[in-house]
């Protein structure tokens, strides 16, 4: 094939850009970005001309940052000594010392940026607490370090979740940011859209020509989507204590899951494209809540019990939990959507802490075939169709269908077919930040959540805590650590004649 005739194949590398991240020391930038940026490195998808620049209020110092960088990559990454990527790496980090309030950091960082190589495009990171997401913003716009701001190079802004505590704060924190950056310069992290099966859940849908035609009320019977962790609450109480599973997980994780099991074909693999098709799915979701009630919503709290062969407190008597407190560890859902592909077809989601094992799934159940042709000769009943999309840990896609035991009867049974990611294609699956971090400095914004979606995600979950709020409502439901989440998720499930999948 003459590539010149077909047109050149590019891997695309981000152009000059300076990373400016905002909680330097904290363990965001330690677990997480400080390793993505080293594997990027290493596959050489970082631009020539990098930089780094740290912002902490301690007296970290550009010496104390790159330690900080190593010492992250021996601990997170595994990598006991410094290889030559890191110590080039760590060459090109520089940290500044302030107070996020203050505007003298902020001159600093502007005389900074005019001195390294590499600050023609600016990419600054909030791996900071939301509650100075504000207070940053509005000094990076003060000191003319926004996307407004210059005509030389770009400017453009990573903000972590949780972006909001509901639909009102998160409406000002949009226009909050929309007075200093163009909508296409901002970047609203989700994790779980640089996951890479979510990722393939679109090429799964849309790059292949025979699972579209059956993607709809026709031959699916319902959706399952389970994110079900382990862990506790960790040592995140403060934030966890007013957040709780709806706004940790359902809000963002799983409302992006749904919308891209959910959506329309877009036209092309483009942010807009995908993201206006990802909103319409949402928008189409009818209220989780009527007239101040949530009967298709169950929240419930973990109490003590036992999780991989170790006892574990309840969540009330976690470190910085309050004795009394009514904060959820688990929701399971029913969501119904006003839409012409998916009316009739309720896609139940499922999220949990200290549930029994760490995985994240979305299961599509098929209906029965019309007929049972078998019955007469088959003692066991049809099982229908199931296409499981693993998202972790054991990334791959697998179908059940019925199949014949090998015997001179006619017997059915049903039989996977299983695709894994690991034994497909080999190598190791990147990290959802490398992916992420990368598409932010090549201003490629598909996989970041949009302003609409977000706000039409609060829409729908804020008057659910508006309605868990009155006296009146049912109270949060326990369950003991280890298991499935309470009876009232099953019981949920049983109304509508079907039963939570066995994970
Ligand atoms: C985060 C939540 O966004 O996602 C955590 O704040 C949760 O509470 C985590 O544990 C789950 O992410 P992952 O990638 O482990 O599924």
């Amino acid at each position: 094939m003459n590539p010149l005739a077909d047109g050149l194949r590019i891997e695309p590398t981000p152009g000059a850009t300076t990373l400016v991240i905002f909680g330097a020391s904290g363990d965001l930038t330690r677990r997480k970005l400080l390793p993505a940026l080293h594997s990027l490195s290493r596959g050489q998808r970082l631009p020539a001309r990098f930089s780094v620049i740290g912002i902490a209020r301690s007296p970290l110092g550009d010496e104390g940052f790159r330690q900080q960088f190593l010492d992250s990559l021996r601990e997170f990454a595994g990598l006991d000594a410094p290889d030559a990527v890191a110590t080039s790496l760590a060459d090109r980090m520089y940290c500044i010392q302030g107070e996020l309030d203050d505007p003298a950091l902020y001159r600093t960082l502007a005389t900074k940026l005019t001195q390294i190589d590499g600050a023609d495009g600016v990419l600054v990171y909030l791996a900071i607490p939301p509650s100075v997401y504000g207070t940053v913003i509005e000094q990076i716009g003060a000191a003319k370090l926004s996307g407004h701001a210059t005509e030389q190079g770009w400017r453009r802004i990573i903000i972590e979740k949780p972006f909001g505590t509901d639909l009102a704060s998160a409406r000002e924190l949009n226009q909050l940011v929309h007075r200093h950056f163009e909508e296409r310069d901002v970047f609203r992290i989700d994790h779980y859209l640089g996951k890479e099966t979510v990722q393939n859940l679109l090429v799964f849908r849309f790059a292949n020509g025979m699972f579209e035609p059956i993607w709809n009320r026709r031959y699916i019977d319902h959706v399952q989507i389970t994110a079900a962790e382990t862990v506790g609450v960790e040592r995140r109480a403060s934030y966890y204590e007013g957040a709780g599973a709806a706004r940790d997980m359902v809000q963002n994780h799983l409302m992006q899951l749904l919308a891209l099991v959910a959506m329309e074909p877009p036209i092309a693999f483009t942010a807009e494209s995908v993201r206006d098709r990802k909103l319409d799915a949402l928008l189409s979701i009818q209220p989780l809540a009527v007239n101040g009630r949530v009967d298709a919503v169950v929240r419930a709290q973990y109490g003590d019990g036992w999780v991989s062969g170790q006892q574990v407190p309840a969540y009330r008597a976690e470190p910085g939990v309050a004795k009394d407190s009514t904060t959820e560890t688990f929701v399971a859902m029913r969501v119904l959507l006003d839409s012409w592909r998916w009316a009739g077809v309720p896609f139940y989601l499922r999220t949990g802490k200290r549930l029994p094992k760490r995985t994240t799934e979305i299961a599509i159940q098929f209906k029965r075939p019309p007929l049972e042709v078998f019955k007469r000769v088959s003692p066991t009943p049809v099982a229908s169709n199931l296409l499981v999309v693993n998202v972790q840990p054991d990334e791959g896609i697998s179908l059940r269908f019925e199949a014949k035991l090998p015997d001179t009867r006619m017997q059915l049974a049903p039989a996977m077919m299983n695709f894994r990611y690991g034994t497909a294609f080999g190598g190791t699956v990147p990290e959802a930040y490398e992916t992420l971090l990368l598409d932010a400095m090549l201003g490629d914004a598909t996989l970041f959540a949009r302003h609409d979606f977000v706000e039409a995600s609060w829409a729908l979950v804020t008057p659910v805590h508006e309605a868990w709020r009155d006296k009146a409502a049912a109270p949060v439901a326990t369950y003991e650590a280890g298991e499935w989440g309470p009876k009232e998720a099953d019981a949920l499930m049983a109304q509508d004649g079907r039963r939570w999948r066995t994970l």
